[in-house]
């Protein structure tokens, strides 16, 4: 059913609205439909637009948001909506950060970032980002380290990792908790620290471990025992430092003086709270312009798992993250009520909210047609639901999150307004 064949206009009126129903960017036309949902606050309608709204291509964008991380969207969609709903110095926020996407996009627009997490790794995945060290910088501290000691090496962890690389391993790890305890951890230890947790485990001579899993989906040691048998393979030895110069410089070869610029504008108004969403004292009271955020799919991803050797790395109990997961739909729409009582006292009024639900369960849950009743009883009003639709991809299947038989996979996002 395409838009201009229902003869019927979209009810709202946003300027956002008419840019998607209007939307020819890659040459198809946006198909218009509702999406309506009941719950305690009544009946609640939504014009919805389809039609593919960013790229398809991989690696679009910023270079600086290379770092692998469970169910991460595509740095195009926060882009998306912090261009349209948001000016230079406004604060962005996202309650499950995840990577950081949404925050770092914002500060590379030069919008204030605001970000919370459940799990203290968010943070740290994103605070070095936000004020890049020079490469030189890096070098010379990896240059300065004493990796040849160690004294606590894990024998399991030999499932992944050449015993001398795993030694460098342990001595880096316990050099980061020992400035991170004693408080001399400084930005370039903390960048070391986000590049290493990325180059922990991976598929290529680019990663620590032996051929496993991708970096953001770490298999328990068991697993990796099974894969080497099959695989016939033991751990190379791989240099810690040359690994994770290689990947810093990568990154870093990516910002230019341009970004600095914007990040360090913005950096230091930064709030980086580690809390569960619906709970986050760090935020003030209406202090937020645009929300972009993409929570858990109910028990889809298996972020504690995915995360073992990241926190055991960091020094955090990942036993002790309260992750959301979910099992029914009912459960979940409580914590989802949770985290927007919280954004409605975070969100300035007049803000708005772009949030993102993936399709789960082949697409029979509509995780859309559950936000919209129980954002409305929070106090936000329905602006619009914009279903980003393209050709499927081997990322988003990996999530659980796809209609692989239509070919298609889907993002879905509710755009509210702070009432
Ligand atoms: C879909 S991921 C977000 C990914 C993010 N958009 C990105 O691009 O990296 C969901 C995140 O929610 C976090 N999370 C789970 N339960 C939470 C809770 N109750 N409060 C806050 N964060 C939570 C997880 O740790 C995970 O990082």
């Amino acid at each position: 059913m395409l838009f201009d064949e229902l003869r019927r206009e979209p009810v709202g009126s946003s300027a956002l609205a008419t840019e998607l129903a209007g939307w020819r960017t890659f040459g198809k036309r946006t198909v218009y439909s509702t999406t309506a949902a009941s719950g305690v606050a009544g009946r609640v309608v939504a014009d919805t637009f389809t039609n593919e709204f960013w790229s398809s291509a991989q690696r679009q964008g910023h270079g600086l948001h290379e770092v692998s991380y469970r169910a991460c969207f595509k740095p195009e969609l926060p882009g998306f909506f912090i261009a349209r709903l948001t000016k230079p110095g406004d604060v962005v926020y996202d309650p499950f950060m995840g990577r950081g996407t949404t925050l770092l996009e914002a500060a590379l627009r030069g919008r204030v970032p605001f970000g919370n997490d459940v799990s203290p790794l968010s943070a740290m995945l994103l605070r070095p980002r936000l004020s890049p060290p020079r490469q030189a910088d890096v070098e010379s501290r990896l240059a300065s380290l004493d990796l040849q000691v160690c004294d606590d090496v894990r024998d399991d962890l030999l499932a992944f990792y050449h015993r001398d690389t795993l030694r460098e391993i342990g001595a880096l790890r316990r050099y980061l908790l020992t400035r991170e305890r004693s408080g001399e951890i400084d930005a370039v230890d903390d960048w070391i620290r986000m590049v290493a947790v990325n180059r922990l485990t991976g598929h290529s001579p680019g990663f620590l471990s032996v051929y496993t899993m991708p970096p953001n989906q770490a298999v328990s040691v068991v697993s990796q025992l099974r894969i080497n048998e099959k695989r016939n393979q033991t751990p190379p030895r791989r240099d810690l430092c040359a690994v994770v110069a290689r990947k810093s410089k990568q990154l870093i070869a990516a910002v230019s003086d341009a970004d600095r610029a914007s990040l360090a504008a913005v950096a230091a108004r930064a709030v980086l709270s580690t809390a569960p969403a619906g709970a986050t004292p760090a935020l003030p009271d209406a202090s937020v312009d645009l929300v972009v955020t993409s929570p858990p799919f109910l028990d889809v991803v298996q972020y504690k798992d995915d995360n073992w050797l990241r926190c055991w790395f960091c020094g955090i109990d990942a036993d002790a993250v309260q992750i959301t997961m979910a099992r029914t739909v009912d459960a979940w729409a409580v914590t989802m009520r949770g985290a927007f009582d919280e954004l409605r006292r975070v969100v300035k009024t007049g803000g708005h909210v772009a949030f993102e639900v993936g399709e789960v369960r082949r697409g029979s849950v509509r995780l859309e047609e559950v936000v919209l009743p129980v954002a409305v009883a929070a106090g936000f009003s329905p602006e619009l639901v914009m279903i980003h639709a393209q050709k499927f991809t081997k990322t988003a299947n990996c999530w659980g999150i796809d209609n692989n038989d239509k070919g298609t996979n889907t993002q879905r996002v509710v755009v509210l307004r702070r009432a």
